[in-house]
Parts: structure tokens; C-alpha cells; sequence
């Protein structure tokens, strides 16, 4: 039986080759519709959506990102993936949003237990809309990871979000470059029904 949400679910792709192409403001504001639709804790709605479609403001803020894993001082256990973001910022060329035309940061109050949850149901709800609207996206985490570097937080603050935020996630949109590849195989044994 046909089910547009289920395919939308299922062929829902990261998509990390971008367009120069804006997303229309219609697009735009479907998609922080969409997010702004997600459940949240209680009902408290307390995050906050930060879209940044200035193509040298979002330059300068890779550029702030770059600058911030350069300065990081790695602890003994830390997450693979971070440390490999922390090498490619060594690359003037590393751009963390892949170039997307638009970039979606979702931050939060802070001392709140659900921030993260909430805002994460909204962030994919972001990225099923994206989908749904033929548009591209992937969830960038660099923003989070540097949450307390003083220099992304100053430009941060300088675009509107407070600095007692903290960043649960950020997603880049835009229209995609070619066909992303079809989802692997789902690991075996995450699923487990009790009757
Ligand atoms: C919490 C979280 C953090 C992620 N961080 C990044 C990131 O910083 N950069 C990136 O390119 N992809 C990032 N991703 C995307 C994942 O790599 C991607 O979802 C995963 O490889 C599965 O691929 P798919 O989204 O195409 O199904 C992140 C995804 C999640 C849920």
C-alpha cells in the first residue's frame, strides 16, 4: 500500500553535494513550519530555529568553525568522528555545511533535560520535509561539538542566538547534486517486539 510519509522515510538521504541554488522563501518556511510541529517535552517549545541563507556570513561562520577545532584541546576518550572533523578544519578548504545555500542551527535553553530530544524530533522533521519538497539536507554537528568555543559563540550571538543556548544540531539544505546512493541495509537485531 502506498503511504507518501513511509517513502519519504525511506528514501530520505544525507546529502553532502549542494547547489548554489537558494531555496525558495515558500520552501523555507514550510520546512520551519514542519519543525516547528514536532512534539516537544511538555509541550515547551522552548528551542529555537536560527536560518542562515547569507552566503558570506555562513563562509565567515565555517571559517569561526575552522578556527574553533584549531584551538580545541582533545581530551583521551574522545568521539571518532570528532576528532576526524578536528583534522579536516587543519584544511583551509574544509567547509563543515558542505556549501549548502541555507543552514538551519536548532539551540535551546539551557538546564533543560529534553533539549536535545526536542529539538531532535524537529530536526527531522526538517529533514522529512526537505525530502518531501524534492530539497537535500544533512545534520551537521560541528556547532554542537564547539558549543563552548568563544569565538562560534560570539558570531552566534551576533546572529541572534543567546549565548546560554546550547546548539543540539544543525541541519544543511539546499538542492542536491545528483542522485544520493540508496540506503545501506539496516543492522540486524535493532529491532525487538515483545507480545
Ligand atoms: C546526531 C547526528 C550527527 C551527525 N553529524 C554529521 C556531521 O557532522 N556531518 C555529516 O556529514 N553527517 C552527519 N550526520 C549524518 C549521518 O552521517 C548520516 O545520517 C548517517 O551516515 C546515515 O546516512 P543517511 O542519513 O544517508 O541515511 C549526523 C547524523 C546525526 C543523527
Amino acid at each position: 500500500m502506498n503511504n507518501e510519509v513511509l517513502d519519504c522515510i525511506q528514501t530520505r538521504r544525507s546529502v553532502r553535494d549542494f547547489k548554489e541554488t537558494q531555496i525558495s522563501e515558500e520552501e523555507l518556511n514550510r520546512i520551519l513550519n514542519a519543525a516547528v510541529y514536532a512534539p516537544s517535552g511538555s509541550n515547551n517549545q522552548t528551542w529555537l530555529f536560527t536560518a542562515v541563507q547569507n552566503k558570506k556570513t555562513l563562509e565567515a561562520l565555517n571559517e569561526r568553525v575552522r578556527l574553533g577545532f584549531l584551538e580545541w584541546q582533545p581530551g583521551e576518550k574522545e568521539y571518532p568522528a570528532k576528532l576526524g572533523a578536528r583534522k579536516r578544519a587543519l584544511n583551509e578548504e574544509f567547509n563543515f555545511y558542505y556549501h549548502a545555500p541555507t543552514l538551519i542551527i536548532a539551540s535551546n535553553v539551557p538546564d533543560y533535560p529534553n533539549a536535545m530530544a526536542d529539538c531532535s524530533t524537529a530536526l527531522q522533521n526538517v529533514f522529512l520535509s526537505a525530502q518531501s519538497l524534492g530539497i537535500g539536507s544533512c545534520w551537521v554537528n560541528q556547532l554542537t561539538w564547539l558549543n563552548a568555543s568563544a569565538g562560534v559563540r560570539e558570531f552566534l550571538a551576533d546572529l541572534g542566538i543567546p549565548k546560554e543556548h546550547v546548539i543540539c544540531g544543525a541541519a544543511a539544505l539546499g538542492y542536491g547534486n545528483g542522485e544520493p546512493p540508496k540506503a545501506p541495509a539496516r543492522k540486524e537485531g535493532t529491532v525487538h517486539i515483545v507480545r
